[in-house]
């Protein structure tokens, strides 16, 4: 597997000069919204929609001299995005912990966490106006409605216990896939390709998003797991993601029934929990799912293709193993 570093050699430089330009741009003068503001820029994820941003930029411009200011606008957007959404996410899933740290809400509340995450999008939102590059705001920005379907959406699928892999596949493409769709797309619109290639680059970023989200749940349930995140998160809130519906796929009715019950009784009782996660591993749930992701995995190396060698797309096949293999 190819590391994170090395995914990232191409586009060092340009990395470095979105870090910056990001630092420069999300300030405030209020304290506490400083302070929570500082927690949430300090504490870095991997990066891996800028680094799709970039890496498709550099595909379709072919040299490093050719990527520029729109690119670094674009990037910040997803990134910002993504941010805030977590933030808000770790708020409705009531999770404690992210990306190895406290969560905001587990550090300032609920409520003041609601309000960083609204004040990144509404920075980030002005940033881009006041930039003038309308159509990568208009581009990415449509993600972020699709975003919150799939958070509701989800939501609602859990409070239902609603079991079609239609619906699993609805909610994460819509959550999760569209982000990274508009990553890749918008990365290839920002150094001017061609409508063709922001469609082609649009789907490739999709797929990577279907495999990223998946291989995310599958991780919910990994002890191995080093995601900076509370494990089996997933069965607490009563979310039905691929594993598990691979389970209750192949259950008789009875033990369907009797297996929704105990998901049901997770939100308080860790020994659910901890029945639900076996019995997950030792029905093949978690092959199921890594067999799903593959599929997709497979589509985005195979529109890759289309390109010729260089060393964004060797970066971006990189990416693509890398989302199916990584532990964190
Ligand atoms: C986590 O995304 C949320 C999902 C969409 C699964 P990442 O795993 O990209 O989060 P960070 O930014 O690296 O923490
Ligand atoms: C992903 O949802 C977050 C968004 C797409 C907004 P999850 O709740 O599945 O992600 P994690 O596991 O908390 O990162
Ligand atoms: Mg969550
Ligand atoms: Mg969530």
């Amino acid at each position: 597997m190819m590391t994170l570093d090395a995914i990232r050699r191409p586009i060092e430089g340009l990395l470095k000069e979105f870090d910056a330009f990001v630092g420069a741009q999300f300030t405030t003068d209020g304290e506490l919204l400083s302070e929570m503001l500082t927690h949430a820029l300090s504490s870095r994820g991997k990066g891996i929609r800028p680094m799709l941003v970039l890496l498709s930029a550099l595909l379709h411009a072919g040299d490093e001299s050719r990527v520029g200011r729109r690119s670094h606008i674009a990037a910040m957007l997803v990134e910002m995005i993504h941010t805030a959404s977590l933030i808000h996410d770790d708020v409705i899933d009531e999770a404690d912990q992210r990306r190895g740290k406290p969560s905001a809400n587990a550090l300032w509340q609920s409520r003041n966490a609601v309000l960083l995450g609204d004040f990144i999008l509404a920075r980030n939102l002005s940033i881009g106006l006041e930039s003038g590059q309308f159509d990568l705001v208009t581009h990415i920005t449509r993600a972020m409605t699709t975003l919150c379907e799939g958070e509701v959406l989800q939501s609602e699928s859990a409070r239902k216990q609603l079991t079609s892999r239609e619906r699993y596949f609805d909610v994460i493409r819509r959550k999760t896939a569209s982000l990274l769709a508009v990553s890749a797309s918008a990365g290839a619109l920002s150094v001017g390709a061609r409508q063709e290639e922001v469609e082609r680059m649009h789907r490739i970023g999709e797929v990577l998003g279907m495999a990223f989200q998946i291989q995310d749940d599958i991780l919910d349930f990994l002890q191995e797991a080093k995601t900076g995140k509370p494990r089996n998160n997933d069965l607490r809130e009563g979310k039905i993601t691929l594993p598990l519906l691979h389970v209750l796929e192949r259950a008789s009715e009875e033990r369907r029934e009797e297996l929704l019950k105990r998901l049901s009784a997770c939100h308080a009782d860790e020994q659910e929990v901890n029945y639900l996660q076996t019995v997950v591993e030792n029905c093949g749930g978690l092959a199921e799912a890594r067999r799903v992701m593959e599929e997709y995995i497979e589509e985005a190396l195979h529109l890759l293709s289309h390109y010729p060698a260089s060393e964004a797309r060797s970066s971006l096949e990189g990416l693509a193993r890398f989302i199916v293999e990584r532990l964190s």
